[in-house]
């Protein structure tokens, strides 16, 4: 491979040169995963709104390499629940990754196998390191749209069954107008 240079925006964390399209994730890709599926089948019925976009700039899964791209979670709730990305483990669990708050502002939800749990904010400026064993949720409690840059070894690879299957051990609901962390009650 040789040296490249690539653009994104850093308020909207789009591509503008169009080299690399959005992945989109809509409320139907992740009813089960809200606490409340009934609200998550409203959205749905009304338009099924995009929850988050992701663009991985370069992933060429080889060990070595980096893999980089940005995330934008748009803000809302399903029911009193934020909106929020699926969260996974790295296939490699010992793979860590950095992200960069652009713009916007929101929080990581992470957890080992072990049962640890971290919620951390990240505000523009503010970097988070996310360790090797961590699954890791971004959510937006905000008005704004939650940007984000990553970065994380290129033969990560992505679990994403483990938490579609028991749910986190946490959720972030809105109470009183104010983000709070709570049990989840589904989780199993
Ligand atoms: C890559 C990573 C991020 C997420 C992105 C979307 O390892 O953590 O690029 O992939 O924020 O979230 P998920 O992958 O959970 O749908
Ligand atoms: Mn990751």
């Amino acid at each position: 491979m040789k040296p490249y240079t690539i653009d994104f925006d850093l308020l909207t964390g789009i591509c503008k040169s169009g080299k690399v399209q959005p992945v989109q994730r809509r409320v139907s890709q992740m009813k089960m995963q809200f606490a409340d599926p009934e609200a998550a089948q409203k959205a749905i019925d009304s338009g099924d709104p995009v929850l988050y976009e992701f663009s991985t700039l370069l992933n060429d899964e080889k060990k070595g390499t980096l893999a980089f791209g940005s995330t934008i979670i748009y803000p809302g709730k399903i029911g009193d629940e934020y909106y929020m990305t699926k969260g996974h483990f790295h296939t490699i669990l010992d793979s860590a990754e950095v992200y960069y708050c652009l713009s916007g502002k929101g929080f990581m939800m992470m957890e080992t196998p072990e049962g640890d749990v971290d919620l951390q904010e990240v505000h523009p400026g503010e970097a988070l390191y996310v360790p090797g064993r961590w699954a890791h949720r971004s959510i937006n409690h905000g008005t704004e749209p939650f940007v984000m840059l990553f970065v994380y070894p290129g033969d990560s690879g992505h679990d994403y069954g483990t938490i579609e299957t028991k749910g986190y051990r946490k959720l972030v609901v809105e109470r009183d107008g104010k983000p709070v962390m709570i049990d989840n009650p589904k989780w199993k």
